[in-house]
């Protein structure tokens, strides 16, 4: 069961891009141990809308509370204030470094040698190891090769592995399935429950509603930067949010006839 106090409380979030109104009035709250779903066609507003709760953007107006806080700036570093990862496709990793090094990307341990710093190859190695077996990676695959070595999916569990050993609270998957097999797909929406489960914030944006719906304890969906459904999937089917982002959230009246 979600907590009762959000964890991340969004109040009429306004955003413009000079003219152009990307988020119009957005209120929505986020729950620890919660997988959302957040679904809407391109353009919709879904990234701007997690940009603006990882300090990309700032709103013109309106709130962001975490615990209840509200956040008085938006810079970059709030996403690492706050625990947030993201996890897109095709981004966060270094083709060229090897799986071990990608692991500890910009918090690499260190350890000193008569006083000296040097980084810790053997515990980013050994930790990296363990990680990416629990989350499923080939046995031929070490932590030592490069991540170019690896397929879409393994490539999504090492960042997957990464915000749990970092004990992030949120973990945000922005279409975290395109281009993958079906079989990856399967093994990224595993992990992603798995997060859920050990009490995480899970924001899964997709386009698909079908997919999300099997996985989500709530579907929010979006259209032309406007909140226009947020429902819990027990009272929901697939097809009644699907039906709504068809409708573009117009109520449609009953012709009589
Ligand atoms: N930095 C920016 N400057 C100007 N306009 C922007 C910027 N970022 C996004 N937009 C516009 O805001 C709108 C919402 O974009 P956003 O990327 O949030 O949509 P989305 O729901 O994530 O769509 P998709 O499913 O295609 O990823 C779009 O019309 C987009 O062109
Ligand atoms: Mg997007």
């Amino acid at each position: 069961m979600p907590d009762a106090k959000p964890l991340i409380q969004v109040k009429n979030l306004n955003l413009y891009f000079g003219n152009f109104h990307a988020l119009k009035n957005v209120s929505v709250d986020f729950h620890a141990g919660e997988l959302v779903g957040l679904v809407g066609d391109n353009g919709a507003g879904k990234t701007t809308l997690i940009r603006v709760l990882c300090g990309i953007h700032k709103p013109t107006d309106g709130e962001v509370y975490f615990d209840g806080k509200l956040v008085k700036e938006f810079h970059p570093k709030l996403a690492i204030d706050q625990g947030i990862e993201t996890i897109q496709q095709s981004v966060g990793l270094c083709d060229n470094l090897s799986i071990a090094r990608n692991f500890y990307l910009g918090r690499e341990p260190v350890r000193k040698v008569l006083g000296i710093p040097l980084l810790d190859f053997a515990k980013m190695r050994g930790e990296a190891t363990k990680v990416i077996r629990a989350f499923g990676l080939r046995d031929n695959v070490s932590a030592d090769d490069e991540v170019e070595r690896l397929s879409g999916g393994e490539r999504q569990s090492v960042k997957i592995g990464r915000a749990v050993e970092f004990k992030n609270r949120v973990v945000i998957m922005d279409e975290p399935t395109n281009h993958l097999s079906v079989r990856e797909r399967e093994h990224v929406n595993e992990l992603a429950l798995q997060l859920r489960n050990q009490g995480l914030l899970v924001i899964y944006i997709t386009h698909d509603i079908f997919q999300v719906h099997k996985l989500a304890d709530r579907i929010v969906i979006m259209e032309n930067g406007e909140k226009i459904e947020d429902a819990s999937t027990d009272k929901m089917s697939a097809e009644a949010l699907e039906e709504v982002i068809r409708q573009g959230g117009r109520v449609v009246e009953k012709m009589e006839s």
